[in-house]
């Protein structure tokens, strides 16, 4: 009987482990590089939101939203937010190639897309802050190679484009975590995990929905949005997304 409960004990155990129930939080340096790439993902994502009535503008042609215009004033937001000039992290470290991978992936996002958003005639475009999002996460994937991961995601029931779709890590920590009654707001989850005998510290930066996106995701379920999508019925202070960022532990 002893050695039964020793057992499942020790079985009880090993599944915790291999479930990432006790698995360690990642280091400060981590914490603080993916705050870092979060950070400059919102401050350029906030560009857009700012501009979404001239980019919507039929009657405009050049909205002057280039990708160096697009860039200068996401560096703008970035220091504001961090009282840090982004051009000043050494470009040999770490964050300094990250965050320069993301920079690049901002300007060539917004080069590519001048025709989209300059055209004439046309109000609507397609191109909004979730858009433009997943676009600059995968061109600063297809930059950071091995060295990074960067991914706007989602509680499953909310995800719109099925690329946003939460892998299994993801789907448990917004589950058992971040979706929590008693999660403290805003606060990150994170973890060392080993993908592929390689360690990888993830991290997952919530957001949560604020008046302006409930015009397209808020009430009445069902009800088609500005974009051709069904609203989701979420509500002010839901947890709306999910910055899900990987990195080489520092
Ligand atoms: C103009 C309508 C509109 C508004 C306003 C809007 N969204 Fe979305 N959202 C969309 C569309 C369309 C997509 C799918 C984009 C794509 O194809 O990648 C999306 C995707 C997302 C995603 C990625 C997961 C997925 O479903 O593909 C998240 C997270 C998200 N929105 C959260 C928000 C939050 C938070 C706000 C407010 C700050 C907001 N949205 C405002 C239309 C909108």
């Amino acid at each position: 009987m002893r050695a039964f409960v020793k057992g499942g004990l020790a079985a009880l155990l090993m599944s915790a482990l291999a479930s990432g129930a006790f698995a360690a939080e990642a280091g400060p340096a981590d914490l603080a590089i993916a705050q870092s790439l979060a950070t400059m993902l919102q401050s350029a994502r906030a560009v857009i939101s700012t501009n979404q009535e001239r980019i919507n503008d039929p009657a405009l042609g050049d909205k002057g939203l280039s990708g160096a215009a697009v860039l200068e004033k996401a560096i703008a937001n970035y220091r504001q937010a961090t009282g840090r000039d982004p051009n000043t992290i050494d470009p040999a470290s770490y964050e300094g190639r990250l965050i320069r991978a993301q920079m690049d992936a901002v300007v060539e996002v917004m080069d590519t897309n001048q025709e989209t958003i300059n055209a004439k005639g046309k109000g609507f475009k397609g191109f909004i802050p979730a858009t433009f999002t997943r676009l600059v996460n995968e061109a600063f994937e297809a930059r950071a190679g091995k060295e990074a991961s960067m991914k706007f995601t989602a509680p499953p029931v909310l995800i719109r484009n099925r690329k946003a779709r939460p892998d299994a890590f993801e789907a448990a920590a917004i589950r058992d975590y971040l979706e929590k009654a008693d999660w403290p707001k805003g606060q990150i989850y994170s973890a060392m995990v080993s993908e592929e005998g390689q360690e990888r510290a993830r991290i997952m930066v919530p957001e949560y929905y604020v008046p302006s996106c409930l015009t397209c995701h808020g009430d009445p379920a069902g009800e088609l949005d500005v974009t051709g999508y069904p609203k989701e019925g979420a509500h002010e202070g839901d947890l709306g997304g999910v910055i899900s960022i990987g990195l080489i532990p520092q």
